[in-house]
């Protein structure tokens, strides 16, 4: 049968162009092979302030992505106000820092509406249209009101919000009442699912059926579970790299036989890495012995710089990496090396097998993609230990994980010690599962599933 045109919106638009010519990130990677095989379309925010003009349409590698800019305004009420100062951080359960801006509100409006109008007129009856991600939630209403017809799903790449935090933001019934209009919605984990159950039928009085499907009033749509999984096929040809290889190397090299303990993340408050300092600081005072055999290498590359919470979370980690290296260095020993840029993906690649131990602690995280990778770089006959955070939702996959409570010091500090001291077998029977679930349950895997289940859903939705 004919490929449906996939038809992707998101507000950052990563497809690979001429001169970042390799897909940046996890939704990058994933979407750009459907969007490659079905001649299909990504459209987005270029990132740039200006007057919103009609897209501008790029073709690079057989990937179109068509963007557009938006007002400084736009870009201060709806992307830094309310994806990240109000749905963001109230997505990932800091109600102390989540604030309320109706101007935010109006911003994130005004902006889901000007991609709808925007994008609206170039999509084709039969086109499959796929949304994602908080900054994009009343997009699918909007396209319906337009009479699109079009079979449409949305996929939520963090968590969904407990309803008692939820129902703090004002007028959240019309941002849920909006995902309605969606065919199908995505959510990473079984967790977040039940979560929107929660609120369906207590905010809704909806009803969940057998089957998936959720009905408020005369509306049934399906919510699913369906958790995003690494390009592994790319990042295998990363890890066997030239590059991968040498930085390998490099890392053997510039270790002196010390244990590497890794962590790479987005500097984002979501991420406890101050908890994570103070876990390895907790190790390092607890275990003396440890000094100058044990390293942790944390690369941090800074996110969303105009809002306060990040500069915030950047300078504490200033202090406290600072502090850390202060108390516990020797002449010929630095026990924290922080880094604030990112690397390419090969790079990435040689560090996580270079390190023994993978440390993963967001105090909150839709899936966490740097576990994955963590897994999937490792030497089959020498693996590393993965610590991760029982509250990433890559947790519910990776059960060969050393699994932590994230806002404990000790708790930290004990698996530290544990996954440093692991027999070689103990650490090949965690890992072995683990990595074949990551090989399995790819991006490519997680795309299908999405795009089968909008597929079959009955098209023609209307919004509520
Ligand atoms: C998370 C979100 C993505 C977002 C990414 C980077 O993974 O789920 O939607 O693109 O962070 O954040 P940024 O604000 O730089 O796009």
């Amino acid at each position: 049968r004919p490929l449906t045109r996939l038809i992707v919106i998101s507000n950052r638009v990563q497809a690979p162009t001429a001169e970042q010519p390799g897909a940046q990130g996890g939704l990058a990677v994933a979407l750009t092979a459907a969007l490659r095989e079905t001649n299909g379309i990504w459209f987005g925010w270029s990132g740039e302030a200006g007057e919103t003009e009609a897209p501008r349409f790029v073709t690079y590698d057989g990937v179109t992505s068509a963007t557009i800019d938006l007002p400084e305004q736009d870009v201060e009420e709806y992307y830094d106000g309310y994806a990240n100062r109000t749905l963001w951080p109230l997505f990932h359960y800091r109600l102390d820092l989540t604030e309320f801006e109706r101007d935010f509100q109006g911003g994130y409006e005004r902006v889901n509406q000007v991609f709808g109008d925007v994008i609206g007129p170039h999509i084709r009856p039969d086109d499959l249209v796929w949304v994602h991600d908080y900054h994009l939630i009343p997009l699918g209403w909007l396209l319906r009101r337009q009479g699109l017809e079009n079979r449409i799903g949305f996929f939520l790449h963090i968590p969904w919000p407990p309803t008692k935090l939820l129902t703090a933001l004002p007028h959240h019934r019309r941002l849920v009442d909006a995902l309605f209009a969606y065919d199908v919605i995505g959510f990473q984990t079984r967790e977040w699912l039940e979560t929107f159950h929660d609120y369906v039928i207590h905010e809704m009085n909806g009803e969940i059926g057998a089957d998936g499907t959720i009905t408020v009033g005369s509306r049934t749509i399906r919510a699913i579970a369906c958790p995003i999984g690494i390009d592994a096929q790319d990042f295998v040809v990363s890890r066997d790299s030239e590059e991968a290889l040498a930085t390998h190397a490099r890392m053997v090299e510039s270790s002196i036989g010390r244990s590497l303990i890794v962590g790479v993340d987005r500097l984002d408050y979501s991420k406890g890495l101050e908890e994570r300092f103070s876990g390895y600081q907790r190790y390092l005072e607890t275990r003396p012995g440890a000094h100058a055999h044990v390293y942790l290498l944390q690369i941090a590359p800074p996110s969303r710089a105009s809002v306060q919470s990040y500069q915030d979370i950047r300078a504490q980690l200033d202090a406290l990496s600072g502090r850390i290296n202060g108390a516990f260095a020797d002449i010929d020993w630095v026990p924290l090396r922080y880094v604030n840029h990112g690397y390419p993906r090969a790079v990435l690649a040689g560090i996580y097998r270079a390190a023994r131990v993978g440390l993963v602690t967001p105090l909150r995280d839709g899936m966490n993609l740097v576990a994955k990778e963590y897994v999937a770089a490792q030497d089959p006959d020498d693996p590393g230990v993965l610590i991760l955070s029982r509250f990433a939702g890559a947790a519910a996959q990776m059960d060969g994980a050393v699994l932590i409570n994230p806002y404990s010091a000790d708790d930290i500090a004990d698996a530290i010690e544990r996954a440093l001291t692991m027999p070689l077998e103990e650490r090949i029977a965690r890992w072995r599962p683990m990595y074949e679930n990551v090989m399995r349950e790819d991006v490519t895997w997680w795309r299908r599933r999405f795009t089968d289940v909008l597929e079959q859903a009955p098209a023609g939705g209307r919004a509520l």
